[in-house]
């Protein structure tokens, strides 16, 4: 696998994440993905009613339409997010939009929810073949503003509930021009009881969950618990990516706009659910995620508080094999 490492370090990055979902997608589809890589170790764990391979999953972005689902099961997650899904398809803003920094372990993107529209992403799901748990990241096209906003997450809520394990109502990537306002208290409440009432009108009975930014002060997380509590939310995914570069060693990187993942937002999302631990009197179940590149790392997010841990950046950075390193049992 390290010499397709190199190679795909080579591509731009926008490329070369395609190039090689596809190349894993291909070699799944003619049965010889388990010749690539190292099957990790299952350990079940039962959450909020669902029942998973394992406590490790891929994060949102990563299969943004649902187009590798069967690939990403077979390599062994515990359980997949895809999305984040709009109603419209959209193109997200213009290119060069994401960027490596392997120095440092990170990405920086501003993609701007590019997605291919939940039709496209609710036809993937009802093909699929994988079994796993398989959740469905919800948010906002660019253009939707107020009153539209709210109902853009309702659609989508509405068009992919049969077709999901559970939803994550995403309200923090940065690149989204004010949808981190939805974390002020009276914005969050009107979209949670908004949602609450198609819940309630659909009948909706699978789980729901909260996709925080790790850029909130500690007065908001205080708000967002609160709404959280009072809710059907069963639960927190704690973190989006952080606008603050303060932490890169490579000074290169520190004025490139967009949300930074991977090392450097370790500390930072685990502070954060740490602090969700902390101050919620229910104990609200948190998913953790941000900056996970090693078994230490997922202990650390588990250590935290997390029932359940996703990546993205230390997958791309590393490639398949971190499943199983990241799971393998201490001997
Ligand atoms: C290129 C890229 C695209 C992303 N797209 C989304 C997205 O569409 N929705 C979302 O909720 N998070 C998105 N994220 C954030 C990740 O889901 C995750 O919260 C964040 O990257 C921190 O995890 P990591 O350090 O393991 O990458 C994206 C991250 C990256 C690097």
């Amino acid at each position: 696998m390290n010499f397709f490492l190199k190679f795909f370090r080579i591509l731009p990055p926008e490329l070369a994440h395609r190039l090689a979902l596809d190349s894993l997608n291909f070699i799944h589809k003619i049965g010889i993905l388990n010749l690539f890589y190292k099957k990790p170790e299952l350990e079940t764990f039962s959450f909020a009613g669902m029942n998973f391979k394992n406590r490790l999953g891929t994060a949102a972005g990563l299969d943004k339409n649902g187009d590798y689902i069967d690939c990403l099961g077979e390599l062994g997650f515990g359980f997949l997010e895809v999305g984040t899904v709009t109603p419209i398809q959209q193109y997200g803003n213009s290119k060069p939009r994401v960027f490596r920094n392997f120095q440092d372990e990170s990405i920086i993107n501003r993609l701007g929810f590019n997605n291919k529209g939940v039709d496209h992403l609710v036809k993937n799901l009802k093909s699929r073949s994988y079994k796993g748990i398989v959740g469905v990241n919800v948010g906002a096209n660019k253009k939707s503003k107020g009153e539209q906003r709210v109902k853009d997450y309702l659609y989508c809520i509405e068009k992919v509930y049969k077709y999901a394990d559970y939803i994550t109502v995403n309200i923090s990537s940065p690149n989204t021009p004010n949808l981190r306002d939805l974390h002020n208290m009276d914005n969050l409440s009107d979209l949670v009881l908004s949602i609450e009432d198609k819940v309630k009108e659909l009948n909706i009975g699978i789980p729901f969950f909260l996709k925080i930014s790790p850029d909130e002060t500690n007065d908001s997380i205080d708000n967002i618990i609160k709404t959280v509590e009072s809710s059907f939310f069963q639960g927190i995914i704690a973190t989006n990516t952080t606008i603050d570069k303060t932490n890169l060693s490579n000074k290169k990187f520190n004025n490139i706009e967009g949300g930074l993942s991977g090392r450097p937002l370790m500390d930072r999302s685990t502070e954060t659910i740490k602090a969700i631990k902390i101050k919620s009197d229910k104990e609200i179940p948190v998913i953790g995620v941000g900056g996970v590149m090693n078994a230490a790392d997922f202990n650390k997010k588990i250590d935290a508080g997390s029932e359940l841990v996703q990546i993205y950046t230390g997958f791309v950075i590393k490639g398949p094999n971190i499943l199983s390193d990241i799971l393998k049992k201490d001997d």
